[in-house]
């Protein structure tokens, strides 16, 4: 596997998630196959779990690790090509990327999404330039529009606490104070599509997902229907991805608290799970008495990054 950003990147899911089951129940299997190589995390953002999941991960796989926060002790870096770099930024990225390259094996990008020109968030400038420049494998730890380690681990999770039968999946968006990308519900979409799941999708009107993420998800405005149930809810907010209206792309246009998951929502499903990425920001997204019940699954979930990132980095380390 020379690159991991889509779901199609990692093959049949069964055989992926029999990887994922065999390494949850021996991590360090395959110290053998990083002995000698070395990882370079690239941080754009911040970050909690990526950063210590991924480098659990290659650490069980034998493998060094290098982690550069670009904001933090690294020369600031220009992105955009045709400039006269008269600012504050002293390096360009297309010098950087290929330095980079030089000492390390594999590469994991945390990029992040401007939120005010929508073409240019999803057409992962960022990411693609390492990939075109760095001569090295590049995986995404959460890019502009997807984050597909997290919902690897969000399939493992759903598999494991899943009982008979189909499992009904609702991705319901919640509210939040700061305007977010639409990376985890993209990629939770994407990767739920292709699982044997039945995926409900809910949130305000306007807020539509890309369709290329939405794919045959049934899209459901009532969040009561949709949760009407569900053996799931993952819930997460998002900014308007201005779909149907590209001047509202990456802006607030709701912030209708009625959407905040709570016993009461939770009433309305099968007994269902609760799931989140994390970071959660309570009494915004979901409140305490569900994050807190025994039907949360937050922390198993977060637990599993450590186990969808160790088989990107194996499947990559055999490449
Ligand atoms: N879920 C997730 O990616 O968390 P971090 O932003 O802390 O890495």
């Amino acid at each position: 596997m020379k690159s991991f950003i889509n779901v199609q990147d990692i093959g049949p899911l069964e055989k992926a998630l029999a990887e994922a089951f065999e390494i949850k129940n021996d991590r360090y299997k395959y110290q053998h196959l990083g002995r000698n190589k070395t990882l370079m995390m690239i941080f754009f953002n911040n970050s909690l779990r990526t950063r210590l999941s991924t480098q659990k991960a290659a650490m069980n796989l034998g493998m060094n690790v290098i982690v550069l926060d670009v904001n933090a002790g690294a020369w600031k870096l220009e992105t955009e090509r045709g400039v006269i770099m008269n600012g504050d930024k002293s390096e360009h990225l297309l010098e950087a990327i290929p330095v980079m390259g030089c000492y390390c094996d594999l590469i994991g990008v945390r990029s992040f999404a401007g939120l005010t020109d929508r073409e240019y968030d999803y057409a992962e400038t960022v990411l693609n330039q390492f990939i075109r420049y760095s001569g090295k494998p590049v995986f995404a730890m959460e890019t502009a529009t997807v984050h597909p380690l997290q919902a690897f681990a969000d399939l493992i999770t759903v598999e494991e606490y899943k009982g008979q039968g189909r499992p009904k999946v609702v991705l319901t968006w919640a509210p939040h104070c700061r305007a977010l990308p639409q990376a985890v519900p993209n990629s939770f979409a994407q990767w739920m599509n292709a699982a044997d799941v039945d995926l409900v999708i809910t949130h305000p009107e306007g807020y539509e997902l890309d369709p290329q993420f939405v794919g045959s998800a049934r899209v459901e405005y009532d969040q009561r229907k949709a949760l009407e149930g569900a053996d799931f809810v993952y819930a997460k907010n998002w900014s308007n991805p201005g779909v149907t209206n590209p001047a509202d792309y990456g802006k607030i246009t709701c912030e209708d608290m009625s959407w905040t998951i709570d016993t009461e929502h939770m009433s309305w499903t099968n007994n269902g799970k609760f799931m989140h990425c994390l970071p959660v920001r309570r009494g915004l997204i979901v409140t305490d008495d569900v994050i807190e019940s025994p039907n949360s699954i937050v922390i198993p979930e977060a637990a599993n990054r450590e186990i969808s990132c160790s088989v990107v980095l194996k499947r990559m380390l055999e490449a």
